[in-house]
């Protein structure tokens, strides 16, 4: 219903969304957490398919964070699992909506079957030109920007660059992100009010949106609430109101 109401010539180009509180769903119903997991897919399905259909170009969905490895390993290994399984079953429905995979994160670190799945299911979609879904895997913004910074030292020390060459564009270049445009929209679903390491620098200018929703409830007419929201607001980038009209 909400999406009707949706102005398609102002479609957030870029959505973020912090997919959290599987944990707590599960809790809640007297289950265990990969309870909550498991149905969390769920939501991820609805709401990939919902973004392709209405015209967003990029979506960036926090899967699994650099942090999340301290985690039980019961947890961690299930998550891996699941994982593999939806790659694997989502493989079609990424085709036939012509979604291109694309992953973050320091993916060395995954198990080498889920990296192996990945970069198949990365592979096979590469074509295709209606929407990037970008899965942070093992992600963490200071991570993604201490290696930056890395690249690009290494980079002045050889010569290749000078240290005047430093400015944001290059910077940019060197994030995992280098191909996505900057966040229109983050999303954070169970309430938490905390960005938990997710893209800070690329968030600069990105409007938040907080839902007290938990992630295997978030559905299809939630996410519309949420880019309505957005659509109401007024995004200056330090102008004055004034300026913009
Ligand atoms: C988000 O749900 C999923 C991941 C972090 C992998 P949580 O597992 O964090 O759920 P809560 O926050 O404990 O409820
Ligand atoms: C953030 O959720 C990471 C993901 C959603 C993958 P967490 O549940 O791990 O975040 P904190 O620990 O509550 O900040
Ligand atoms: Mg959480």
């Amino acid at each position: 219903m909400n999406e009707q109401l949706i102005n398609k010539d102002n479609l957030p180009k870029h959505i973020a969304i912090i997919m959290d509180g599987n944990g707590r769903w599960a809790k809640q119903k007297g289950k265990l957490r990969v309870f909550g997991h498991e149905n969390g897919t769920k939501s991820v399905r609805k709401v990939v398919e919902a973004c392709a259909r209405i015209g967003v170009a990029n979506l960036t969905l926090y899967a699994f964070s650099t942090e999340n490895w301290k985690r039980p390993k019961l947890e961690v290994d299930t998550l891996m699992k699941l994982l593999v399984a939806s790659l694997r079953k989502e493989l079609s429905t990424l085709q036939e909506n012509r979604i291109r995979l694309n992953a973050i994160g320091t993916l060395d670190a995954l198990p080498a079957k889920a990296k192996k799945e990945l970069l198949e299911v990365i592979e096979k979609t590469s074509k295709n030109d209606r929407m990037t879904l970008t899965l942070a895997l093992s992600y963490g913004s200071r991570e993604e920007l201490k290696s930056a910074v890395r690249e690009i030292a290494d980079k002045v020390k050889n010569n290749i660059i000078s240290k005047d060459d430093i400015d944001e564009e290059l910077i940019n270049n060197h994030l995992y992100t280098h191909d996505l445009p900057d966040v229109d929209l983050l999303i954070r679903t169970s309430g938490e009010h905390r960005i938990s390491n997710f893209l800070l620098w690329q968030i600069a200018y990105a409007e938040l949106y907080f839902t007290r929703t938990l992630w295997p409830d978030f559905t299809e007419e939630h996410l519309f609430e949420a880019i309505l929201n957005y659509q109401n607001r007024e995004r200056r980038f330090g102008k004055t109101s004034e300026q913009l009209n």
